[in-house]
């Protein structure tokens, strides 16, 4: 068995087999427990967005928190934040004025519009139908028959159109100055490159990260968070120098494992993914491009931390038709949720695709100039045109065949270095034949410090939306609790919107006063903390596991120095060996196991960071 193998079997013995289930309507369950829900249902409801309740929005905010120390922080990265509208010259420049397409088929009957890869996707053996282009589409529409999913009206002979997705509005009033909401946070960094490079001191490599909202007009949002109209991205956009990079340090992630599915795979009729580690996939060549697999690595320990299940999670090569019109190769991180693989992030090689687009249409230079360790001394050819015979012999013609001298001298000098008395360039197909003597070639030496570079770009790009619904997904569970079934959520204790609920074992008798002051305590100490004092401890006790807070803290009358007996999971003061617990001590619940322990009120704020943080198991304490 190879390393990746036994680490899989490994993963795999430990599975909550018991307890893991697969989560019954998770919009409907995610909408009861506060976790999100369909903008403006009030009126109506909007497709394609999605508000997130006091649950998500801090599930959010934690998966988002957990990136940034990782892909930033830790990696020694720059985070910006730049505006969600960006002028049209930006999208000129980046190509998604042209290229942002989704391929629309719109119904003969009903006149509802549908994405035409998606149809031959839900109705079809055929995985992955965007690769196959507009015309190849429109064939399998019209042999397989598919139907409107509305309405049931064949689409054969429909025209498939190009969809821009990008949301248009106007920049100040009037129309004179068009602008978009942002396809991609990405831009957001490219146009800033010049400033940038600086506050890198033009040292490549250098990674500039950006979280935040991104907007696409989707032809047919879907499953909820899965595909919609506003989502968050966190991307990191990675500039290296395309000749002379010294890669990043594999080692650390060397021993990672996932399961990996190239484009060769894929094509196979038998193809599978395969496990295998990180180190595995640079030594096999299954991944190019050495910062990329770095990044897979980065982000498999990631997507775990935050509560992917990686036995449903794998690595998706692009395939050559399926890539964006920047990527030169890209890998997709993908997660099995109901049944379907779903794209969680992308990991492209944009190679020098935007950074030269945005130095061809501005007036600014995207390249570095890289320091040579010593100056050289090289030939540089050169022409001075003698415009006073170039004029007379070539009209109006004159200046381009100028110019075409120089360009002839800077790509092929040789072509001056002839016996022959005149020397050939083509101006718009025609060639003119130019006397020697008045392209007055020459070749200079001259000393040079350095050259200009572009560098290269490396993306990894995350959805968060589309994590948060993942981890939501693979972290609902189902068991039995004295007697009673449960639903429970099993997030990790970092990202879980709530860290702790504090309860009195019943609002009476100074339980309530003394409850409230340790929730209090818990929250100054930077917890986030439920307080709940309704219906009975056990019910509680269900409310928290089903938003999955890791942990809960009881106060009883033990907690006042009143010990009484407990009950069956330990509450109402009891301890497991019958002795009365000491004052000033609560008991502290693990929402996984339901084990319960006493402990002293002032180590609360300590333990309970620690459980959080990870510095501390339940079993330790
Ligand atoms: N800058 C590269 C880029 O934008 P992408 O693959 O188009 O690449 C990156 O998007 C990630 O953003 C996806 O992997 C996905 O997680 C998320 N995403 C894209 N479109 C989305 C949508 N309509 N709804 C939710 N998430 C989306």
């Amino acid at each position: 068995m190879s390393e990746g193998e036994s680490q899989q079997a490994e993963r795999d013995a430990s599975l909550p087999d018991a307890d893991s289930a697969t989560a019954p309507d998770l919009t409907e369950l995610a909408k009861r427990r506060g976790f999100f829900l369909q903008t403006a249902g009030a009126y109506g409801g909007v497709s394609g967005f999605y508000t997130f309740g006091p649950q998500g929005a801090g599930l959010k905010d934690n998966i988002e928190d957990t990136w940034r120390e990782r892909f930033t922080v830790r990696e020694g990265n720059m985070e910006i934040d730049a505006p969600t509208v960006m002028p049209e010259p930006v999208f000129e420049a980046s190509g998604h004025l042209d290229g942002f397409d989704d391929m629309l088929v719109e119904c003969p009957e009903c006149g509802a519009s549908h994405r035409a890869d998606h149809v031959v996707e839900d109705n079809t053996d055929i995985e992955e139908a965007e690769g196959l282009g507009a015309e190849r589409v429109e064939e399998v529409i019209a042999e397989y028959e598919l139907v409107c999913p509305a309405c049931g009206t064949g689409l054969a002979g429909q025209a498939i159109e190009g969809f821009n997705l990008m949301f248009r509005t106007n920049i100040g009033p009037g129309s004179s100055s068009p602008g978009y909401l942002r396809p991609e946070t990405a831009q957001g960094i490219f146009v800033e490159f010049p400033q940038l490079a600086e506050y890198a001191r033009n040292q490549l490599p250098f990674g500039v990260t950006q979280i935040g909202r991104a907007y696409r007009n989707e032809i047919s949002p879907r499953k909820s968070l899965l595909r919609v109209r506003e989502f968050t991205q966190a991307e990191l956009e990675l500039f290296v120098d395309p000749e002379d990079d010294a890669g990043p340090d594999l080692e650390s992630v060397a021993d990672v494992t996932a399961p990996f599915y190239p484009i060769d795979a894929q094509e196979d009729e038998d193809g599978e993914p395969r496990e295998m580690t990180i180190g595995e996939a640079v030594a096999e060549d299954v991944v190019a491009d050495p910062w990329i697999a770095y990044y897979l690595g980065v982000a498999t320990e990631w997507y775990d931390s935050i509560g992917v299940d990686l036995s449903r999670f794998r690595y998706r090569q692009h395939l050559s038709g399926e890539r964006a019109h920047y990527a030169a190769d890209c890998w997709d991180a993908e997660a099995e949720v109901d049944g379907d693989w779903i794209e969680l992030a992308g990991f492209a090689y944009r190679a020098d695709y935007d950074l030269s687009k945005h130095d061809a249409h501005s007036d600014d230079d995207f390249t570095i100039f890289k320091q040579y360790d010593e100056p050289v001394t090289v030939e540089r050819p050169a022409v001075d045109p003698d415009m006073s015979v170039l004029g007379p012999e070539f009209g109006g013609s004159a200046g381009d065949v100028a110019s075409a001298l120089e360009d002839l001298a800077a790509t092929d000098p040789d072509a001056f270095r002839t016996d022959d008395d005149t020397v050939t360039v083509t101006v718009d197909g025609d060639a003119f034949e130019v006397p020697l003597d008045a392209a007055n070639f020459s070749v200079e030496e001259v000393t040079e410090s350095g050259e200009h570079v572009t560098p290269h770009v490396v993306e990894p790009s995350l959805g968060i939306d589309r994590a948060l619904y993942t981890v939501l997904d693979h972290s609902y569970r189902e068991d039995e609790v004295d007697g009673e079934d449960r639903t429970y959520l099993e997030l990790p204790a970092a990202v879980a919107p709530t860290t702790v609920g504090v309860f009195p074992l019943m609002d009476r008798d100074g339980l309530g006063e003394r409850a409230r002051e340790v929730a209090a305590d818990l929250r100054a100490a930077g917890l986030s903390v439920a307080y709940d004092d309704s219906g009975a401890i056990g019910r509680r006790y269900r409310r928290q596991d089903e938003v999955g807070t890791p942990f809960c803290v009881t106060v009883d009358y033990a907690t006042l120095g009143e010990a009484e007996e407990g009950d069956s999971e330990g509450q109402n003061g009891g301890t497991e060996d019958g002795d009365a617990p000491d004052p000033d001590t609560v008991t502290l619940r693990e929402r996984d196991s339901t084990a319960q322990t006493r402990v002293a009120i002032a180590d609360l704020p300590r333990v309970l960071s620690g459980l959080r943080d990870g510095d501390l198991t339940f079993d330790e304490i």
